[in-house]
C-alpha cells in the first residue's frame, strides 16, 4: 500500500517526484507529500486528498531546483487520512524526513520509550515514530562524538557536515540501520537529511522497493512505472538491504552485517505506453480493451503444435495434489482454474483464500504443489502463505505479473502472466492473463502425464482463435454494456450467478461491480440459489446470470427461470446458438472457451455502471492496488 519515490540526480527533483507519484497513485490516494532540500533546510509539503491537491500546493510554494527529493502517496493504516498524518514525516528536531510504506508493528513500544525521553509527536502514524527513532540513534552517536545533540546546536552540525559529509554519511547510515534493526513489521523507507545533502538512503523489509539506474541519476520507488520514462534498468532490493544513493553512485549493504552486496541490474521490457492511458478515459477501460493483445502475449512461445511449452516447469515433478492460494481477483482466477486443472491434469485441486490459509495451521502434504497467484507479487497475505508453504518444505509455483516482485523471487519457480503494467486498481487484464497461464498449466500437466491429447488439441485451436474473436467482439460488448448498465442503475443490489467454470466468473463479476460502483453484489453458484438466497429476489434485486453452452446448460436455465418467476429482472449472458425466454439477453460469439468473452463483458458492465454513476473508476474509494499490509 502507499507509493514511495526518491530521486537523486541532475534534474530538479520536485517535478520528477510529482511525476513519479502520479504513476504510483494507484497504490494509495488519501493524502500525498514530498520533501526536498532547500540548501541546508529540509522542506516538506503535504496535502490531504488526491495528488492533484499536492500539485497545486507545490505550485504555490516550491520554486526549487533541488536535485534530491522524496515523495509519498498514502493508503492510511495508522491514523486518519488527514494532512498531519501524510508523509514525509520529519523527526522532531528536523534532522531528517522519511517516507514509508508498511507497518511498524512495535511502534507503540518504541513511541513509549521516546516519549519518556521527551520526544513530541505531531501525527498518529508509526512512520513519525520511526523517523524519531532514527534521529534518536543519530543523537546517541553525536553525544559520544561531540558531547551534544543535533537539537542543541543545529548550525554546528550543518557546518561540520559541509566540511566532512563522509563522516556524517557513516553516522547517518549507522543510525538508519540501528533504528531499522529495532523496528518489527514491514517497511520500505526512504530518508533525506540536510547532513548528507547529496544522498538519500533507502531500505526494505517485506515491502516492495526497487531502484532505477539512470545516467547520472537514480530513483528509488515502490514500482517501476514511477521512473519508466527515465530508465528501464532496475535493481531489486531484497529484505534487510539498505541502499545509499548519491547523485553519482549507489551502494547496497546488508542492514545487519553492513557488508556491501553486489546487485544485478535487470532490464525491464515494459514501455511507457503500457503505463499510459493511450487516449482512453480511464486506465481500466484501456486495460479491458487491450485484452486481445494480452491473450496473444500470454501464448507467444508457449504453444508448439499440440505441445505446451513451459520450460520453467520441466524440473518440477508431477504433484499428487495442487493447492492454489491467492486473494481477490487472483483467487477467482484460481477457482476458475480448478476445473481445468482437475479435468485436463487429472490432479485434485483445492483453492484457498491466502489470509484464511496462513493462520489456520493448515495440514499440507509434502506431495502438494502450491500455486500462488498474484498480479502484483507483493500482496502481504499471499506472500505470507507462500513463505509458510516454503517453511513446510513444499514446492511453490508463482503465477505472477510483475517481474522481480517478491512472489516472483521467492517462489521456487515463476510463470509470468505477461499482462504488462496494470494501473487501474480494479484488476481486469491480469485475471484474463492468469486464466490463460493456468489453462496452459493444466494442459501442460496433462501432457506430462500423457493424457487428454484430443481435448488439448481442441483447446489450443480455440485459444489461437480467441484473440481475434475478442478483438472483434469487444466494441460490441461495450455497446451492450452501456445499454444494460444504464438500464440497471436503479439497482441497490445485484446477484451474479454461474455454474461450473462460470461460478468463479460470477464471483468476479460481483467483485468488480461492488468495488467500482459501490453497489452491493453477491456472486453465487446457480445451484445454491434455491438453498436460501432466492428469498431476496424481488423486482428491485436484479440478477446477472451466466448461461454457457456446456453440460450445465439446462440446469442453469431452470435456475434463471426460477428467479424470473419470482419477478426478478435478469440479464443473461449466453452464447450464440442458444436461447432463453427472457428480455435482457446478452449474446457472445460461440466458442468452447466462453469465459474469455464473458469476463470482459462483465468488466465492461461494471465499468460503464461506475462511469455512469460518476464514480472514481481507476481509484475507487478505500482501495489500493497492491495490498502490502495484512
Ligand atoms: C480486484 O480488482 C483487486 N485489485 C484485488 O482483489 C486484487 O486482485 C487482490 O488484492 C490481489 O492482488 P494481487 O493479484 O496483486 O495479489
Amino acid at each position: 500500500m502507499c507509493g514511495i519515490i526518491g530521486y537523486c540526480g541532475h534534474r530538479p527533483a520536485v517535478p520528477l517526484v510529482l511525476e513519479g507519484l502520479s504513476r504510483l497513485e494507484y497504490r494509495g490516494y488519501d493524502s500525498a507529500g514530498l520533501a526536498y532540500l532547500q540548501f541546508d533546510t529540509l522542506k516538506v509539503i503535504r496535502s490531504e486528498g488526491k495528488l492533484s491537491r499536492l500539485v497545486d500546493k507545490v505550485a504555490q510554494n516550491a520554486n526549487t531546483f533541488a536535485p534530491i527529493g522524496i515523495g509519498h502517496t498514502r493508503w492510511a493504516t495508522h491514523g486518519l487520512p488527514v494532512e498531519k498524518n501524510a508523509h514525509p514525516h520529519k523527526s522532531y528536531n528536523g534532522v531528517l524526513a522519511i517516507v514509508h510504506n508498511g507497518i511498524i508493528e512495535n511502534f507503540q513500544e518504541i513511541k513509549n520509550v521516546l516519549l519518556e525521553k521527551g520526544y513530541e509527536f505531531y501525527s498518529d502514524t508509526d512512520t513519525e515514530v520511526l523517523a524519531n527513532l532514527i534521529a534518536d540513534e543519530l543523537d546517541n552517536l553525536f553525544l559520544e562524538k561531540f558531547a551534544h545533540k543535533f537539537s542543541d546546536d543545529r548550525d554546528f552540525f550543518v557546518k561540520k557536515a559541509q566540511e566532512n559529509f563522509q563522516e556524517f554519511k557513516a553516522d547517518m547510515e549507522e543510525a538508519f540501520c540501528r533504528a531499522l534493526q529495532k523496528a518489527h513489521g514491514a517497511y520500505a523507507v526512504v530518508m533525506l537529511s540536510p547532513l548528507i545533502p547529496q544522498h538519500i538512503m533507502a531500505a526494505r523489509l517485506a515491502a516492495p522497493l526497487l531502484m532505477g539506474i539512470g545516467v547520472g541519476e537514480y530513483f528509488v520507488a515502490s514500482d517501476v512505472p514511477a521512473f519508466l520514462p527515465y530508465t528501464r534498468e532496475v535493481v531489486f532490493l531484497d529484505d534487510r538491504e539498505v541502499a545509499i544513493v548519491s547523485t553519482s553512485s549507489f551502494e547496497v549493504k546488508n542492514i545487519l552485517s553492513r557488508k556491501i552486496i553486489e546487485k544485478e541490474i535487470h532490464h525491464i521490457p515494459w514501455d511507457l505506453q503500457g503505463a499510459a492511458k493511450d487516449g482512453y478515459k480511464h486506465f481500466m477501460l484501456k486495460e479491458i480493451m487491450e485484452q486481445p493483445k494480452v491473450l496473444r502475449d500470454c501464448l507467444v512461445g508457449r504453444l508448439q503444435n499440440t505441445d505446451i511449452l513451459l520450460p520453467e516447469l520441466d524440473k518440477i515433478s508431477i504433484p499428487e495434489r495442487i493447492r492454489i492460494i491467492a486473494c481477490g481477483t487472483s483467487y477467482n482466477a484460481g477457482l476458475w482454474a480448478q476445473y481445468y486443472l482437475e479435468q485436463l491434469g487429472q490432479i485434485p485441486v483445492s483453492v484457498e483464500i491466502a489470509s484464511e490459509f496462513r493462520y489456520r495451521k493448515p495440514i499440507v502434504s509434502k506431495n502438494e504443489l502450491i500455486i500462488v497467484i498474484s498480479q502484483s507479487g507483493e500482496t502481504a497475505d499471499t506472500l505470507g502463505a507462500l513463505r509458510l508453504c516454503k517453511e513446510l518444505g513444499n514446492t511453490v509455483l508463482g503465477v505472477c505479473n510483475v517481474l522481480g516482485s517478491s512472489v516472483a523471487r521467492e517462489a521456487d519457480v515463476c510463470v509470468y502472466t505477461q499482462a504488462g503494467p496494470e494501473i487501474s486498481v480494479a484488476s481486469t487484464k491480469a485475471m484474463l492473463s492468469q486464466m490463460v497461464v493456468l489453462l496452459l498449466l493444466a494442459m501442460y500437466l496433462g501432457q506430462r502425464k500423457n493424457i487428454g491429447l484430443e481435448k488439448r488439441k481442441i483447446i489450443i485451436e480455440e485459444l489461437m482463435r480467441l484473440p481475434d474473436i475478442l478483438e472483434k467482439t469487444l466494441p460490441v460488448l461495450r455497446e451492450k454494456a452501456q445499454i444494460f448498465a444504464y438500464k440497471y442503475t436503479f439497482a441497490k443490489s445485484f446477484f451474479y450467478l454461474g455454474r461450473g467454470t462460470a461460478f468463479s466468473l460470477a464471483l468476479e463479476g460481483a467483485l468488480k461491480l461492488k468495488e467500482l460502483s459501490y453497489i452491493h453484489a453477491e456472486g453465487y453458484a446457480t445451484g445454491e440459489m434455491k438453498h436460501g438466497p432466492i428469498a431476496l429476489i424481488d423486482p428491485d434485486f436484479p440478477t446477472f446470470a451466466l448461461l454457457f453452452d456446456d453440460e450445465y446448460f439446462s440446469k442453469v436455465r431452470s435456475g434463471i427461470l426460477e428467479v424470473k418467476s419470482r419477478q426478478g429482472h435478469v440479464i443473461t449472458l449466453l452464447q450464440e446458438g442458444t436461447t432463453l425466454d427472457n428480455d435482457d439477453l446478452w449474446y457472445i460469439p460461440k466458442t468452447s472457451l466462453p469465459e474469455f468473452l464473458a469476463l470482459p463483458a462483465m468488466q465492461l458492465f461494471s465499468y460503464e455502471m461506475a462511469d455512469y454513476l460518476g464514480k472514481d473508476v481507476d481509484q475507487p474509494r478505500n482501495l489500493a492496488k497492491s495490498v502490502t499490509v495484512e
